[in-house]
């Protein structure tokens, strides 16, 4: 018997944004997949959400393969016998300057950041009800639309995604299943936080509208609020949750 809750795969949920929309999915009542490639990363996010009362299960694969995000959403349906939604979220980033580029960092970050996906999107696809459809999320960044030196591969990957979401948007649309992203700005994370100093903090707080630095918080509700109903009508879009840095002159 399929779950009474709606369920969602989380990719890469075992910190930051991913930890951060895998709470909140919970504290929503849906059934969230805890997907990490790390065991003790997810067993913690699993453990967090149990405590607060929520329903959870680690999901332990890696991502970047085709068999490891097939074997992820066959855990979520396997758990709950329903697929509802699914976030693209795990990214593996290193910044280097043009001359420096390596095949090898440009081959994980893509098998990551957008070769993943589009297997991800297969299979959820295949997975998600004809009848109920369902919501895909992916994460993106600002990064792809605008850009700083030593991110030729990561925002050429996040101008990608926002491509896939728009192409997967169009072609799943009259299944029902709703493909969006959000694109956040700079927030402080494990992931992030060697490319922090409270310099940089102080320049980006004072070229934000907003005038301060976003929030894992800040950008689970953005990702909530694509995969939940209240954005039913809303499909193929990128949301910037950048507090309003992006369309700021300065
Ligand atoms: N933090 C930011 O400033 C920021 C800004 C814009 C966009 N983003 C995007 O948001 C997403 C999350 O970023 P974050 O900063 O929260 O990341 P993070 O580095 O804090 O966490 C990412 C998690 O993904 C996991 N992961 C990595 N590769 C994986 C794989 N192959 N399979 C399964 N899990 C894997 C890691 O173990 C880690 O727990 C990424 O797509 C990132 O590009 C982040």
């Amino acid at each position: 018997m399929p779950s009474d809750r709606r369920s969602v795969l989380i990719t890469g949920a075992g910190n930051g944004i991913g930890r951060a929309t895998a709470a909140l999915m919970a504290e929503r009542g849906w059934v969230v997949g805890v997907n990490d490639l790390k065991e003790e990363f997810a067993a913690e996010t699993v453990r967090r959400i149990r405590e607060a009362g929520g329903e959870a299960f680690p999901v332990v694969q890696n991502v970047s393969s085709r068999e490891g995000i097939e074997a992820a959403i066959a855990a979520v349906v396997d758990e709950t016998g329903r697929l509802d939604g699914l976030v693209n979220n795990a990214a593996w980033v290193r910044y280097q300057a043009i001359p420096e580029i390596a095949p090898e960092t440009v081959e994980r970050m893509l098998n990551v950041g957008f070769t993943g996906i589009i297997w991800a999107i297969q299979a959820a696809a295949a997975a998600m009800d004809d009848t109920c459809g369902g919501t895909i999320v992916n994460v993106a960044s600002a990064a792809g639309f605008r850009s700083a030196p030593r991110s030729l591969v990561y925002s050429g990957i996040k101008a990608g995604v926002m491509g896939m979401t728009r192409a997967a948007a169009v072609e799943l649309g009259p299944r029902n299943i709703r493909v969006n992203a959000v694109a956040p700005s700079a927030i402080p994370t494990e992931g992030t936080e060697k490319h922090r100093s409270a310099e940089r903090d102080a320049k980006r707080i004072a070229a934000t509208p907003l005038q301060r630095l976003g929030t894992v918080d800040d950008i689970a509700r953005a990702i909530g609020y694509l995969l939940g109903e209240e954005s039913d009508f809303i499909t193929g879009q990128v949301l910037s949750a950048d507090g309003g840095i992006g369309i700021a002159i300065n």
